[in-house]
């Protein structure tokens, strides 16, 4: 079905600001795609060497497609441009035995969050003494299994959780080192839902309050734990350096506060992810050595200023390390000219995703583009809705976006910058099965994490 004709070319008013009608709309905005992303001579898109037609051939749509040389490429960015930190790849961002295999060998650390993760990276063969465990509610078993492992460190969250280390450690004949996660009160400039670091919220102890400085004095004094230092994550999707550059000065401060109770210096500092990628022309992150000089010249300011040691530093990029690497691709299957008042007009594509494998434009309004994978076009750019075929209104994956207005029944789009936080955050809403994780390296893809089938979502409903 061609939609040519119920084109309304005048989209004052309907259109964001920020959104340019693209001057050629087969052009590919490189800061969005995997390093090497082109069309070929059949305008068909390629990413790590392979045609999207022929991807989505093989593996259906939807589809999460990584590139794997672009993922490691993205691990080796971070531990150049932040020599001598210790990186944590976050594996909640996207997480598969093979992805954590990739990590391990670019030689990363892992941060991990619950017993899954930890199960996934070790089935990976990530060893479990790089492993970060997080979480603001580690359970009993989560924590024995970590000590038996002999999992790196533990992010220490709460009071409770001090006491349940504690006791596990009693038990089992285990000593732990720790991080614990601190507030630092600082307003990070991203969603509400994925800024962490003002104080009410359920992550961490207020510096504030000080209830950080009372953790950090009870690990301390505990037999059981090696007090490493202090961690902050301030949010997740970050431009600016200066939310980051107060949440150094709190925490070594309080470092400092800390020399002071107990006359021991802290050795390490983690100042968590965050660091925002381009899911659009509208979004420019800074290159990396430009956020490591600015991190590294107001860690060396501070430490000065309060003649504490530099501690050992670490961050946990997820999103900046598999979100650019990942590229989604769906089929259209139904394409709506909806009229508004005015007699303007909305085409909304349909596609055969949705909210239940990318929640985050329902979740967080998160903006994203796309681009026709399968055949260049020449028509003129129409602005549309892309949606999912999930029963909610709300089921927006892309809200305005320009595609060729001879886009048809059948065309796959490809939503680039699509590796973190879409498959991982994916649900079985509408008994949807979830897409699979591909990986795709040199123009040869695997399967690293298979489709879902009815017939799994079937096994799980075992009433009668
Ligand atoms: N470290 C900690 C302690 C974290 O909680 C997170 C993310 C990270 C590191 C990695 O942050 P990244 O570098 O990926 O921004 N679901 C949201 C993001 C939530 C992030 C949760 N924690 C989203 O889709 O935007």
């Amino acid at each position: 079905m061609h939609i040519a004709g119920s084109i309304h070319a005048d989209y004052s008013g309907i259109q964001p600001q920020w959104l340019h009608r693209p001057a050629d709309l087969n052009a590919l905005d490189l800061k969005l795609w995997p390093a090497g992303t082109y069309r070929d001579d059949a305008g068909g898109l390629v990413v790590a060497g392979a045609r999207a037609a022929d991807l989505v051939a093989e593996h259906g749509s939807p589809a999460y497609f990584i590139d794997e040389a672009d993922f490691r490429s993205h691990c080796v960015a971070f531990k150049e441009a932040f020599p001598g930190w210790k990186v944590y790849y976050a594996g909640k961002s996207l997480l598969t035995r093979a992805i954590a295999r990739w990590v391990a060998e670019e030689g990363l650390n892992l941060d991990v969050t619950t017993m899954g993760e930890m199960r996934i990276a070790l089935a990976g063969g990530m060893p479990a003494e790089r492993l970060a465990f997080h979480g603001n509610n580690k359970s009993e078993e989560e924590i024995a299994f970590a000590l038996e492992q002999g999992v790196g460190q533990f992010i220490v969250d709460s009071f409770q959780e001090i006491e349940r280390i504690e006791a596990a450690c009693r038990e089992g004949g285990h000593r732990v080192q720790a991080l614990v996660r601190v507030t630092t009160g600082v307003e990070a400039h991203t969603h509400e839902y994925i800024a962490t670091a003002h104080e009410d919220q359920k992550f961490g102890l207020s510096i504030q309050g000080g209830q950080a400085l009372a953790a950090l004095v009870r690990c301390e004094h505990s037999p059981f734990i090696d007090l490493r230092g202090i961690h902050s994550h301030i949010g997740s999707q970050i431009f600016e350096t200066m939310g980051f550059e107060v949440a150094i000065r709190r925490t070594l401060k309080l470092a400092h506060q800390f020399r002071t109770a107990t006359g021991v210096e802290l050795p390490a500092l983690d100042l968590g992810g965050g660091f925002g990628i381009a899911y659009t022309e509208a979004d420019s992150p800074k290159p990396l050595d430009e956020i490591a000089a600015a991190f590294e010249e107001m860690v060396d300011h501070e430490c000065r200023a309060l003649g504490l040691a530099r501690p050992e530093l670490a961050i946990e990029p997820g999103r900046a390390i598999c979100g650019p690497a990942g590229v989604a691709m769906y089929t259209v299957g139904t394409i709506k000219p909806v009229e508004l008042e005015g007699g303007k007009v909305r085409t909304y594509v349909s596609v055969d995703g949705g909210m239940s494998d990318n929640i985050r434009p329902a979740l967080y309004a998160a903006e994203y583009s796309a681009v026709l994978a399968n055949r260049t076009s020449d028509a003129e750019p129409l602005l549309c809705r892309v949606v999912g075929k999930h029963c909610e209104g709300g089921d927006i994956l892309i809200r305005d976006v320009f595609l060729p207005s001879d886009l048809a029944v059948g065309d796959i789009i490809a939503v680039p910058g699509s590796g973190a936080y879409a498959r991982s955050m994916a649900s079985n809403y509408n008994q949807v099965p979830r897409p699979p994780v591909v990986g795709v390296l040199d123009g040869t893809s695997t399967v690293l994490l298979r489709r879902e089938t009815l017939d799994d979502l079937m096994r799980l409903d075992v009433g009668q």
